[in-house]
C-alpha cells in the first residue's frame, strides 16, 4: 500500500522513500518527513521543539489562531495569517484583503492517477502500485478550498503533486500565487544545485550551500527559458554521484516559473515551486477553480546518479506519451547548419539521397521553406511553400525524400508572426501587445496573441494545412523569441494577470490537437535551441533540440547538466561541421559523434561536401548508433567523471550485462598519464569482455580500480568502450 492514513497521520511510501505529514491540533497540516523510508506512521514525537514552538505556546491558542505559524513545517502555507516566510498561496479577496488560513477538511485515497485538467502531466502508462491522496483544505474565513493531489509511484520513487484552488463563495477571489509544490525541511545542511544558462550555453550545473534568506531562480520570459529549466536538486553537502541524499524536483510547465528556497530564522528551509507569481493573477468567480501545473519529486539516498536514473525512467515511462515509450525514433539529418536559407527542392533531395546511403532515416527541412523567406526578417505566419524553393509545393519534395528511403520532417514556428507577412497585413492586431505602447521586436518577429481564440484557431488550421499537404512524419516546432507586452484585448482588465498562463495553455491545447489529429507525428521541440527544455514540452514531444550550440566540447557541459534531470533520449544531439559555427572550434569527426551519440542522434552538415572517407565514417557511426540504440535510449545512464582534464559517462543495461562507456580527453600534457574511471555501473559478479580488444575484466576491478584511459599529448580525444558479459 503506497498510502497509509492513521490517527490523522498520512504516510506516502515508495520503494525507497517516505513522505509524511499529519493534522495538528488546530487543523494545520504539519510536514514531518521526506527522504529515505521510515516505518513510523506518526512522526510527531520526533519533533518536540518544532511542535511546541509552533503549536502550543501560542498566545492566541483559544481562538485557534497561531501566531508562530512561521516556524512550523507545513504542507501548504497561506499568506497573511502569521507565516512570515514566503508562502505557497496568496489570495486577494473581493474586499481587497489578502489572507488564506488553510485548515484541514478531508481526505480521499484514489487508485491510480488524478491529472490536472488541460495541463501536461504524468500518466499511468503501465505503472503498477500507484495511488493518489487527495487532501482538502479550507480557508477558515471564506469559502476558498484547496485540493492537494499527491500521486505516489511506488516503483519509481516518484511523487507527483498539483493543487486546485476553488472558490465556492459568491464573490470573486483573485489567486495571486499558487505553488505546485511546497516542501518544508528541518535544517539547512543542503546544497542547492541549479542548472543555469543562456542561449547556446544551457543548463550548466551550479552547486552552492544554502544560505540564510531566499535563493532560487525564475523565468519571466513567458517560456521556461534558456536561463533555467524548471528543474533543480537539493542535496546533502557530502552528496556525490554515488552516495548521499539528493532530492530532484521538476515542474511540468513551459511558461514563467519560480523556485524559491528560503532558509528561515531557525535554519529551516522552505522549498516552493510553481508558476511565477510576478505578473500573475487569476480571477475565480463563484464555483470556479484554478489548477496549478503538476510538479514531481524524487529522493535518493544513493547520490545524484540514482536520483537522475529515477527521473529518467519516470519521464520516459510516465511523461512521454505511451506512443513513444521505448519506441525507436529515426536517425535524422537537419539542413539548418548544412544550408541555412540557401536551399531548394533539388538540394534537399540530393542531401536525402546521400543520407540514405549512409544509414540516415529522416530529413528535416528547417527554416526558409515558406512565404518568401530569404532570411529571418519575413514570412512567419504564412505557412505556404515558398515558390522559389519549392515550386510544386511540399508533396513532390516529400515524395523525393521518401523515394530516397527517408522520412520527411518539417520546421515550423507556429507561435510567431513577421511584420513582412500576408498574415500581418491581414491581422496586425493579432500580435501580443499593450494598446498605447510600442511593440518589442525580437529576431525581427512578434509573438501571436494565442490568448485570442481566433488567433489560436488560425494557428491550428495552419499547422493542420501543412501536415495534411504531404507525407510529413516529423515536426520541428520552434519558438525563437520571448514574450513581451503580454496583454489580450479578449480579457477584462481584472483578468489580464491570466494572460501569460493562458498563452501557455493555448500552446498546450494546440499541441494536443495536433497530436490527436496526427497520432503518428513525431514532434521535436525547440526554442532557439534549448530555451523550452522542460517536462511540459516532453509530454508532447519526446525529444527537444538541446542547444543551438553543436560544438562537441561545449555540448559536454550542456548535455552533462541536462542529464541530471532529463533522460538522454530526450536530448537532440547532432554532428555538425567544423570549424563549428558557434564556437569556431575544430574537433574530429569521431569526437563529434562520440559526444552526439548520447542523445537523439543526427547530423546537421552538408554531407555532400564531405570526403569519401568522412562519409564512410558516417556510415559506421549510424550503424553503431542503431546497434546501440536501446542501451543509449532506454538503458541506465551514469556520470563517471567531469574535471578539467577529462569527462566520462556511460550506459548499462538494467541487468548490467552490457556497458557502453564514453571518455573525452580535454587537454593533454607533455608527459602523459593515466586516467582511471571507476565504472560504478559494473556488476561485481560479472566478467566483462571489451568487444574491441577482446580483453576481459572482472566487474569489481572496473568498479573499484577503474578502467584506464591514456591522457596523451594533444587535445580532445574521444573513446568509446563497449563491454559485454562473457
Ligand atoms: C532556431 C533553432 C535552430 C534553427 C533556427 C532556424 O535558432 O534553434 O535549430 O531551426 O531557429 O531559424
Amino acid at each position: 500500500m503506497a498510502i497509509i492514513v492513521k490517527d490523522g497521520c498520512f504516510k506516502l511510501d515508495t520503494k525507497n522513500t517516505t513522505y509524511a505529514f499529519h493534522i495538528t491540533k488546530f487543523g494545520f497540516l504539519m510536514h514531518t518527513h521526506y527522504g529515505a523510508k521510515v516505518s513510523d506512521v506518526n512522526l510527531d514525537y520526533v519533533f518536540p521543539l518544532v511542535r511546541n514552538r509552533s503549536y502550543i505556546n501560542s498566545p492566541a491558542e483559544d481562538t485557534g489562531m497561531v501566531l508562530n505559524l512561521t516556524d512550523a513545517p507545513q504542507e501548504y502555507s497561506g499568506f497573511g495569517v502569521g507565516d512570515f516566510r514566503t508562502t505557497a498561496l496568496r489570495i486577494r479577496h473581493n474586499d481587497g484583503s489578502r489572507a488564506a488560513d488553510l485548515r484541514y477538511c478531508d481526505y480521499e485515497i484514489i487508485d491510480g492517477v488524478v491529472q490536472p485538467e488541460k495541463l501536461p502531466c504524468a500518466t499511468l502508462n503501465d505503472a503498477q502500485n500507484v495511488q493518489t491522496l487527495k487532501i482538502t483544505l479550507k480557508d477558515s474565513a471564506t469559502d476558498v478550498y484547496v485540493n492537494m493531489y499527491y500521486t505516489v509511484y511506488e516503483d519509481t520513487d516518484v511523487i507527483t503533486r498539483f493543487n486546485e484552488i476553488i472558490n465556492k463563495g459568491n464573490t470573486p477571489v483573485y489567486v495571486e500565487k499558487a505553488a505546485s509544490l511546497q516542501l518544508d525541511l528541518f535544517n539547512r545542511d543542503y546544497d542547492l544545485v541549479q542548472f543555469e544558462g543562456r542561449w547556446a550555453q544551457e543548463r550548466h550545473m551550479k552547486r552552492a550551500p544554502l544560505a540564510s534568506g531566499t535563493q532560487g531562480f525564475v523565468s519571466r520570459r513567458g517560456t521556461s527559458s534558456h536561463n533555467h529549466s524548471p528543474f533543480f536538486c537539493l542535496c546533502e553537502h557530502s552528496a556525490t554521484e554515488t552516495a548521499g541524499g539528493v532530492y530532484g524536483f521538476h515542474l511540468v510547465y513551459s511558461g514563467n516559473h519560480r523556485t524559491e528556497v528560503e532558509v528561515a530564522q531557525f535554519d529551516n528551509p522552505r522549498v516552493l515551486m510553481g508558476i511565477n507569481d510576478e505578473g500573475f493573477c487569476w480571477k475565480l468567480d463563484g464555483a470556479e477553480k484554478f489548477t496549478t501545473p503538476q510538479a514531481f519529486m524524487t529522493y535518493s539516498a544513493d547520490g545524484f546518479g540514482a536520483m537522475s536514473r529515477n527521473l529518467h525512467k519516470f519521464i520516459r515511462e510516465q511523461i512521454f506519451r505511451p506512443k513513444w515509450k521505448g519506441v525507436r525514433r529515426p536517425l535524422l539529418i537537419n539542413n539548418w547548419e548544412a544550408t541555412y536559407f540557401d536551399f531548394d527542392q533539388q538540394k534537399l533531395i540530393d542531401l536525402a539521397t546521400t543520407a540514405g546511403k549512409l544509414g540516415i532515416e529522416l530529413l528535416v527541412m528547417d527554416d526558409g521553406w515558406f512565404g518568401h523567406r530569404e532570411d529571418d526578417k519575413t514570412s512567419l505566419g504564412d505557412w505556404v511553400p515558398y515558390k522559389k524553393r519549392l515550386p510544386a509545393g511540399l508533396k513532390p519534395l516529400a515524395e523525393g525524400i521518401n523515394n530516397a528511403g527517408l522520412k520527411f520532417g518539417i520546421w515550423m514556428e507556429p507561435e510567431m508572426i513577421s511584420e513582412d507577412s500576408d498574415l500581418y497585413k491581414a491581422h496586425p492586431d493579432w500580435v501580443l501587445e499593450i494598446p498605447g505602447r510600442g511593440r518589442s521586436i525580437g529576431r525581427n518577429q512578434y509573438v501571436l496573441n494565442l490568448v485570442n481564440d481566433e488567433v489560436k484557431e488560425y494557428v491550428v488550421g495552419a499547422i493542420f494545412g501543412v501536415l495534411e499537404s504531404a507525407n510529413i512524419e516529423y515536426l520541428k516546432w520552434d519558438m525563437n523569441r520571448h514574450l513581451t507586452e503580454v496583454y489580450s484585448a479578449t480579457l477584462s482588465a481584472d483578468s489580464q494577470g491570466e494572460a501569460y498562463h493562458r498563452y501557455v495553455l493555448a500552446v498546450y491545447e494546440i499541441l494536443d490537437r495536433v497530436i490527436t489529429k496526427f497520432p503518428n507525428l513525431l514532434i521535436e521541440h525547440c526554442s532557439g535551441g534549448g530555451g523550452r527544455f522542460d517536462t511540459g514540452m516532453l509530454y508532447y514531444s519526446p525529444q527537444i533540440w538541446t542547444s543551438d550550440d553543436t560544438d562537441a566540447i561545449e555540448r559536454l557541459d550542456i548535455q552533462h547538466g541536462t542529464s541530471f534531470g532529463f533522460p538522454i533520449t530526450s536530448m537532440g544531439s547532432h554532428v555538425s561541421a567544423v570549424p563549428n559555427h558557434q564556437s569556431g572550434r575544430v574537433t574530429s569527426m569521431s569526437m563529434r559523434a562520440n559526444v552526439a551519440y548520447s542523445g537523439t542522434f543526427g547530423y546537421e552538415l552538408d554531407i555532400n561536401k564531405l570526403t569519401d572517407e568522412e562519409r564512410e565514417m558516417i556510415k559506421a557511426q549510424t550503424a553503431f548508433y542503431k546497434e546501440n540504440y536501446d542501451i543509449i535510449n532506454n538503458g541506465d545512464y551514469f556520470r563517471f567523471a567531469k574535471n578539467d582534464h577529462f569527462v566520462s559517462w556511460g550506459f548499462a543495461t538494467p541487468d548490467r550485462k552490457e556497458m557502453l562507456i564514453f571518455f573525452v580527453q580535454l587537454e593533454g600534457g607533455p608527459n602523459g598519464s593515466d586516467a582511471f574511471v571507476k565504472l560504478n555501473c559494473a556488476d561485481n559478479a560479472v566478467c566483462y569482455k571489451d568487444i574491441e580488444s577482446g580483453k576481459t575484466y572482472y566487474g569489481d576491478t572496473l568498479k573499484n580500480i577503474g578502467l584506464c584511459f591514456p591522457l596523451t599529448q594533444g587535445e580532445r580525444k574521444a573513446y568509446c568502450k563497449h563491454f559485454k558479459a562473457e
